[in-house]
């Protein structure tokens, strides 16, 4: 009885390689969430403080002050769903079995070559979900910095507003009025708007080179 019961459960369980489920998921999502806001997301930022600094300076020289709301935003977790959705569901998903229900050779670790959702298919295809890793950052960074109504950038606006406010010699409205020139606001605009340019070509230089860290923690997973 016992025999017949196992024998009924390893039919659900032994066809094909174990896929990256739970814990595996997550981690392999943080791990891209985090090497790209700590990666090219960060230097972007910078750059883009280290512009606006020379339009309006920043209180106490906090470092990369004016980027810090767009380093939030990605650590806060927005990014999360969309991350994990893009790589697992929409790409690297089920188990790894061939017509007969057996697992191919490589698979699940180190080297299977069939897109499927296991560790070693990752690994396998490490280009592949670099470029959509990266992707799905770009998207998130586009909708962050571009769309007038982000909250994001508003934060960014408010920054700048602040400090042109409290040093008035930034501030050439009329008599009275207290907002800043078109001109600063129009220049501030620009540099927002090159953020998204930046990041794109912010792994050019070989920052984003991850791979034997990544390809090494991917594969601690069953
Ligand atoms: C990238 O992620 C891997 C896996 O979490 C980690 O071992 C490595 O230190 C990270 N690299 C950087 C530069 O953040
Ligand atoms: C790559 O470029 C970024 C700026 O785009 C810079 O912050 C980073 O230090 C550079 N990395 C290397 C390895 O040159």
């Amino acid at each position: 009885m016992f025999l017949q019961l196992f024998s009924i459960l390893a039919l659900f369980i032994l066809p094909g390689s174990l896929a990256c489920e739970g814990e595996c998921i997550v981690g392999i999502t943080d791990a891209w969430i985090h090497n790209i806001t700590h990666g090219p997301l960060r230097s972007v930022a910078f750059e883009f403080h280290a512009a606006v600094e020379k339009l309006v300076p920043s209180p106490d020289k906090i470092p990369g002050y004016y980027g810090t709301p767009l380093l939030e935003d990605f650590a806060k977790g927005g990014l999360y769903d969309k991350m994990s959705d893009a790589i697992f569901p929409s790409f690297f998903h089920g188990k790894c079995a061939d017509a007969q229900g057996s697992t191919p050779p490589g698979c699940p670790n180190p080297s299977c070559s069939v897109v499927c959702g296991t560790p070693g298919s990752l690994v396998f295809h490490y280009d592949k979900l670099f470029s959509i890793a990266l992707g799905v950052a770009r998207t998130h960074l586009q909708q962050v910095v571009l769309r007038p109504d982000s909250p994001t950038r508003k934060k960014m606006e408010t920054l700048l507003l602040r400090e042109a406010g409290a040093k008035r010699s930034y501030i050439r409205g009329r008599a009275g009025s207290a907002s800043p020139s078109k001109d600063l606001l129009q220049r501030f605009h620009g540099l927002i708007d090159a953020i998204l340019k930046a990041f794109t070509i912010a792994c050019q230089n070989g920052s984003c080179d991850w791979e034997t860290e990544m390809k090494s923690y991917i594969l601690t997973f069953p």
